[in-house]
């Protein structure tokens, strides 16, 4: 079976869907790989050490020819797939569902590794946590930098200089990470979320939780583990609670998103302009619809009272090398799952719980019930 790895198109993206690390390890269950030349330079992998590590490189014609399996970051246009051949890659299944019905006619089955269930088995195919990690790290690092004084307390000959004060919205897996990285470097934490059980979690990381509670929010959690859309009564008390909490602080960095919807507004452009000169914003879900009124995807917004606000449309790609090595082990994972070592192919039975929650598109048809009518 020949597994065909792309280069990114889409403007801006810099990962690339496998490393000389997990390319041998392919080559080692019996995949022939073939790299599209230039795959792995935003990355810093020149094609010589994807070459080095067994894989053939070449222009995008000659790597897709033939091949049974491809692997992207984001989905490619479905011109040039070979018919038959699977997609596994990260679709955005709810925003792009013209490319999925571009796929199932030209007869391209798709794999949507962002629909992959978050179950143990599926854990080390999970692209959403390998880079909402590495965003949440990232986010921290940028507001560090566009923040013009320091993080941690400093005693010094010339006087004390006190902690910055680090607010987190949203303790997802973005969140988690970014009340770590602010922690480590020195700054006081707060943190909210809707989902009561994020409270221990950022204890746990020394975080101070600041939480609505109510009746409604002992629901607020899916089955699934995610947060629900919360009535406009709650949305009101919070908006009381975190306008207390945003005046007082340095940097809010923002990560709340819900599932096949926009993300919700917790940041109103009153509380923006309650906040000290020279304070930073980062709104993580700026190309859901933004968290933080005000925010523009890949521009640093100074507002009239001196605060920064920050937006990136893709966050992992500003780790690109990391990230690309993240993703890749995660797709690495999924060949290895779904490997049949006898006839030396991947077999996804229908009945599987990752296949039946990650396949969107099978036999010329989109077949996921999430995106049916
Ligand atoms: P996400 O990216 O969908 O959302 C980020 C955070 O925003 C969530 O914590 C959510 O509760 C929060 N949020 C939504 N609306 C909000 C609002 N109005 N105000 C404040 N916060 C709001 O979440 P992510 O990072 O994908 O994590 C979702 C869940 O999945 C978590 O429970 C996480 O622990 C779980 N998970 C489970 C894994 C597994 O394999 N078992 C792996 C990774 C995550």
């Amino acid at each position: 079976m020949k597994l065909a790895v792309l280069k990114e198109t889409a403007p801006g993206e810099r990962r690339v869907a496998a490393t000389p690390e997990t390319v041998r390890k392919l080559i080692a269950l019996g995949l022939a790989v073939a790299v599209e030349s230039g795959a792995g330079a935003g990355a810093d992998i020149p094609d010589a050490e994807f070459e080095a590590a067994g894989a053939t490189t070449g222009p995008r014609a000659a790597v897709l020819d033939g091949a049974g399996l491809v692997f992207a970051i984001q989905g490619p246009e479905a011109d040039g797939l070979p018919k038959g051949a699977l997609l596994a890659a990260s679709l955005n299944p709810h925003g792009a569902r013209d490319r999925l019905e571009a796929y199932a006619k030209a007869g391209i089955d798709a794999f949507a590794l962002e629909f992959v269930p978050r179950i143990t088995r599926a854990q080390a195919m999970d692209i959403l946590s390998s880079q909402a990690n590495l965003a949440g790290y990232k986010a921290v690092i940028d507001a560090a930098h566009a923040y013009g004084r320091a993080f941690p307390m400093m005693m010094t000959a010339a006087g004390t200089v006190p902690a910055a004060r680090v607010f987190v919205m949203g303790v997802g897996v973005a969140g988690l990470q970014a009340i770590a990285t602010a922690r480590r470097l020195g700054a006081v934490v707060s943190a909210t979320d809707v989902r009561l059980a994020t409270k221990e979690q950022i204890l746990s990381l020394g975080g101070k939780p600041i939480f609505v509670e109510d009746e409604e929010s002992a629901a607020a959690e899916t089955a699934g583990g995610y947060a629900k859309e919360m009535s406009d009564a709650y949305k009101a008390k919070q908006a009381v609670l975190v306008s207390e909490t945003i005046a007082k602080q340095d940097i809010v960095i923002t990560t709340a998103l819900i599932p096949g919807r926009p993300a919700p507004r917790l940041v109103s452009a009153e509380q923006v302009a309650s906040m000290k000169a020279g304070s930073v914003i980062v709104d993580m879900s700026v190309v859901q619809g933004g968290n933080v009124e005000g925010s523009k995807a890949d521009e640093a917004v100074v507002t009239a009272n001196g605060v920064t606000i920050l937006g990136f449309s893709n966050y992992p790609s500003r780790m690109a090398s990391t990230a690309s090595a993240l993703f890749a082990r995660n797709l690495l994972n999924f060949v290895q799952t779904f490997w049949d070592k006898e006839t030396r192919a991947l077999r996804l039975p229908e009945d599987d719980e990752i296949v039946k929650g990650a396949m969107v598109v099978k036999g010329g048809a989109i077949i996921h019930p999430a995106l049916s009518g």
